[in-house]
This record gives structure tokens, sequence and C-alpha cells, in this order.
């Protein structure tokens, strides 16, 4: 028998169809998509998959990475190391602000730029810093369960108007946050960015941290229980940016947010929840996205609290 679920998914994204908000245009090539796309997918724990629209449509997974990259850098460097690099505590400022901790430069949290930069460099090897984008892309297609590519133009794209971060990896290298060389830090961490997904990708991902680090389809346990903790605190907490608490509060499902319109969200032991629509409001938050979210928690009794 034929789930009724895709019916539902298929009935939010028309109720969630507004057509407002705007593209991201600070990196140029995010401006050239087609502002329609709307997809949702959901994972179970077990490894179901429902899907409705367009979730065969590939989009860079931005900021979306930073919960991973961050769940890698505590499985490898282990927790006292990195805390001790990045702090834990919600910014309530924008996503590329220098929100960092007076005297130490110690980043607030990993969801900002500036603890995700941090995290990017935790990864890298002091003997072959370069190979950290390579560690990174073979865990985003391990937690994807399929092979990842890197979308080569949009990491260009943003290479030529990345000064902030370039400013931000500075600062962090003055404080020896790192020792990198915070260029080559910049160049990993945008090409981490550019990681080419769809919702069912990104619904793998949020699916095995709902199952508590194993990946539900191939049965592969990627993260430890304590990391995906860690990882999904950070996410309830700081995810959302400056829209973390109206997040948890109205929505209150631990979330993560990308630039190219993409959403997270993971429901510990239930489901990974994905959703795509390029249009963005002013957090740098996919308007659509939000309003599915918002839709399907209602609906569906989602609110963990
Ligand atoms: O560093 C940047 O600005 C982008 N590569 C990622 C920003 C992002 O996705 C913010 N989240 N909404």
């Amino acid at each position: 028998m034929r789930s009724p679920l895709p019916d539902y998914l298929t009935e939010v994204l028309d109720a969630c169809t507004d057509g407002s908000g705007t593209l991201a245009d600070y990196i140029p090539e995010l401006a050239n998509v087609d502002p329609d796309r709307f997809a949702l997918s959901l994972v179970t724990a077990e490894g179901t998959t429902y899907s409705a629209g367009d979730d065969n449509h590939v989009f860079t997974i931005q900021s979306i990475s930073k919960p991973f990259v961050y769940g890698l850098a505590l499985e490898k460097r282990g927790f006292e190391a990195v805390l001790g690099k990045i702090d834990v505590e919600p910014s309530g400022e924008a996503f590329n602000e220098i929100s960092l901790e007076r005297d130490s430069g110690r980043p607030l949290n990993p969801m900002i730029n500036a603890g995700a930069l941090t995290a990017h460099a935790l990864v890298a090897d002091a003997d072959s810093p370069g190979t950290a984008i390579e560690e990174i892309r073979a865990l985003l297609s391990a937690l994807a369960g399929r092979e990842l590519d890197i979308d080569e133009k949009v990491a260009a794209s943003e290479m030529q108007t990345t000064y902030r971060n370039v400013a931000i990896a500075n600062l962090l290298r003055g404080y020896e946050i790192f020792c990198d060389d915070p260029d080559e830090v910049v160049a990993g961490y945008v090409r981490q960015c550019s990681v080419d997904v769809t919702t069912t990708d990104l619904a793998m991902m949020a699916g095995t941290l709902a199952s508590g680090g194993i990946q539900p389809r191939t049965g592969v346990q990627i993260f430890s229980r304590p990391v995906v903790r860690q990882v999904l605190s950070v996410m309830a907490t700081c995810g959302m940016y400056d829209a973390a608490g109206d997040w948890l509060s109205t929505i209150g499902i631990p979330a993560k947010s990308g630039v190219s319109g993409g959403l997270i969200g993971v429901l510990p032991g239930q489901l990974g929840i994905a959703a795509y629509s390029p249009r963005l409001d002013e957090h740098g938050t996919s308007v659509q996205g939000v309003a599915a979210f918002e839709r399907l928690s209602r609906d569906m009794n989602l609110h963990l609290m």
C-alpha cells in the first residue's frame, strides 16, 4: 500500500509557496538559481525516505556542513581540544559577525563562520593541511550514503567575494586559535560549503544524527553518541544564529540553515527533515523552508518541548 505521507508533503509545499524573500547574492553564483524550486524530504531513524517537490534538485550545502564538520573535529581531536578553541554560547548575531570571546578570541560557537573556520582548521592535519577538504567531502558522502561532489563554480564565485571570511580567519590566526595559513583555511572552508546535495541527501545526514550517529540506510556508525549529543545541542542553541530562540520556541527542533536555501532539522530517535527553497529572509534562512518546518511541527506535533 502506498504511504499517504508524500501527498501530505505535497500539500505542505503547496500551502507554503508564497514567493517572498530574496536570493543570496553576496556569493554571485547563488543569484543564478531558479527561485521557484521547493522540496521537502524526511528520513526515519530506520531509513525510510519520504519526499515531495524538487527532491532531485542539486544545490550547495553551505552552512549545513557546519554541524557535521564540528562533529568530525570532535571525533578527531576530542572534546577538550575542540572546546578549548570553540565555545558553545549563542552569539545572538548574524552568521558572518566577528563573534569572538573577548581577550581569547575564541569563536562563540561552531555554527557561525568564525567557529566553522576553526572547526575546518581543527580537522586539518598539521603535516598535510590541504587534505581536510577531501576528508570532509568523504564524511558528507558517508552521511548522505552516496558520493558527493564539490561545485567548483560556486566555490570560485564565493572566493571572489569572501572578504569577511578572510578577515575573520586572519583575526583567528592572530589570536592563535589556529596556526594554519588563513587563506588556506578559507579556501578549504569555501569548498566545504560548496559540496552539492539534494534534500534527500540532507535528510539522510539529519537522519544519521536522529539515529544516534548511525547512517540509517548503510548502517555505518559515523558519529559516537556523545558527539551526536554535542552537535544537536549546538544546533538547538546556535544553529539558527540570531533567530535561534524564536526558532526553538516556535518550531522546537534542533536545526541548521544554509544560505543557498537548504534547511535541516533533527528529531532524536525519530526523523531527519530537510527542505530547500532559495529565497531567504533577513537571517539568511529559506522563507518557505521555515514555513514548511512550522507547518510540519504543528501538524505532526514535532516540538520537542
Ligand atoms: O561563509 C559563508 O558566508 C557561506 N559559505 C555560508 C554561509 C551560510 O550558509 C549561512 N547560513 N545561512
